[in-house]
């Protein structure tokens, strides 16, 4: 369940699936978004800038492209508006590729 809240109030969480982070299995539920997963894993930066800086959810609206991950392989996929699906693999980005295995 990683850091997720508890849910109150009659919601319920969507089915689990299951996806890669950098490579490693982890449980997100249907209807969250890849930064709502990388959130629950402990994942405040979802990218580092060609520079080297931590970026992250800004805007959590898809608007600022603060937020780039490599989904599935395809860079530059906005995490707060993409949503977690069964076998999808999530690589934090650096730069305009995934992160490096060292980062
Ligand atoms: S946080 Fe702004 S586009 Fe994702």
């Amino acid at each position: 369940m990683g850091t997720r809240l508890p849910l109150r109030g009659g919601f319920e969480r969507g089915p689990a699936v299951t996806l890669t982070l950098d490579g490693r299995p982890v449980t997100a539920y249907e209807g969250e978004s890849v930064a709502t997963a990388l959130f629950a894993e402990g994942h405040v930066a979802t990218r580092r800038t060609r520079t080297g800086e931590p970026r992250g959810v800004f805007c959590g609206m898809g608007v600022c492209f603060d937020c780039l991950v490599v989904v599935d392989g395809v860079p530059n996929t906005r995490a707060c508006v993409t949503w977690v699906s069964e076998g999808m693999d999530v690589r934090r980005q650096d730069g305009f590729g995934p992160l490096r295995e060292d980062g």
